[in-house]
Formats: C-alpha cells, sequence, structure tokens
C-alpha cells in the first residue's frame, strides 16, 4: 500500500462509484478541486481510495474520503487519515475539520476529531461538522 499525491481528476470515479452513484458524474466534480491537494492509495498500480484536502489560512477541510468497496474495513482510509492529519501538522495548521456523514462519526472520532453538532442535510444524507485541534 503507497500514498501518493494525485490529480483531481484521477479522484472522480471513485468519488462517483463509491459515494453519489445515483447522480450524474458530473457532481462529484467540484468547482474547489483546482485548488485542492488530493491523495490516493495505491495497490500496486490500482488506486483504491481517496481523499481531497483544501487549505485555508491556518485550516485545513477535508473532503471525498472514499475506499472502493472491496477494499472496505482493511484499514485503508485510516491510513490516508493519518497522513492526511500528519501533513497538517507538518504544514503548522491549527485545525483539521470535515462535513461527516453522520453514520461516520464513530470513525472519525478515533482519530480524535470531535462532533461540533453543527449539522445539515445535502442530498437526502445528514451530516455533521467533526473537527480537530492539532
Ligand atoms: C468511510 C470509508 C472511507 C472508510 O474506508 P475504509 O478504507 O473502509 O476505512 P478503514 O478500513 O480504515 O476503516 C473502516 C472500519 O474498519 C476498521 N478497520 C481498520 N483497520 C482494519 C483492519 N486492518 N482490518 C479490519 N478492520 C479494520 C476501522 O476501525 C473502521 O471501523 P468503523 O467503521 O467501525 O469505524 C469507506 O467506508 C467509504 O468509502 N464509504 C463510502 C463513502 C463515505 O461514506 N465516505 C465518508 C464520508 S463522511
Amino acid at each position: 500500500m503507497e500514498i501518493r499525491a494525485i490529480k483531481a481528476s484521477q479522484t472522480w470515479t471513485i468519488r462517483h462509484e463509491v459515494m453519489w452513484p445515483d447522480k450524474p458524474f458530473e457532481f462529484v466534480q467540484l468547482a474547489e478541486d483546482d485548488s485542492g491537494l488530493h491523495f490516493g492509495v495505491f495497490i500496486g498500480e490500482k488506486l483504491v481510495s481517496i481523499v481531497s484536502c483544501f487549505i485555508d489560512g491556518d485550516e485545513m477541510q477535508f473532503r471525498k474520503l472514499a475506499t472502493l468497496e472491496e477494499y472496505q474495513g482493511k484499514g485503508i482510509a485510516s491510513e490516508l487519515l493519518r497522513f492526511i492529519l500528519k501533513l497538517a501538522k507538518e504544514k503548522e495548521l491549527k485545525k483539521v475539520w470535515c462535513n461527516a456523514r453522520t453514520n461516520k462519526k464513530s470513525f472519525y472520532e478515533k482519530f480524535g476529531m470531535s462532533d461540533t453538532h453543527k449539522i445539515f442535510t445535502k442530498s437526502g444524507k445528514n451530516f455533521t461538522i467533526m473537527e480537530i485541534l492539532l
């Protein structure tokens, strides 16, 4: 398993397939993608997990963390999350946050992230903002 920087366009297939399969392909292409840092986990040459990071001042938001279904539950996204938290520390950022699907809250809590209880609904899914102060 190897984590590499990737282009935004390399994230789109997994974003679409894993997160929003019922939406058109364009739905997962973000206006902000060009300004993001994108990372992927490769098993051999196969891209299996992705995340996109957006830095604003001394904060980083990560978005669209997803692992191909057949590779889930093996600790792959956990590695990716640890990688970006370390990156944020190296960049001396103060906070990392994400809009988490509420059913994924306990996953993020394992990394020391806490629920801000700022909740919202988007495209029929419930989200809460999770954050960690570094
Ligand atoms: C959420 C998501 C990114 C997690 O990816 P993943 O690669 O399966 O993540 P991990 O394998 O690191 O962790 C998943 C679970 O396996 C557990 N796990 C970690 N290492 C493991 C290992 N070596 N063996 C077995 N299980 C392990 C984790 O503790 C975690 O448990 P939890 O779900 O009860 O918290 C993935 O399920 C996904 O893409 N879901 C659809 C998109 C989505 O919901 N994205 C998040 C939006 S907030």
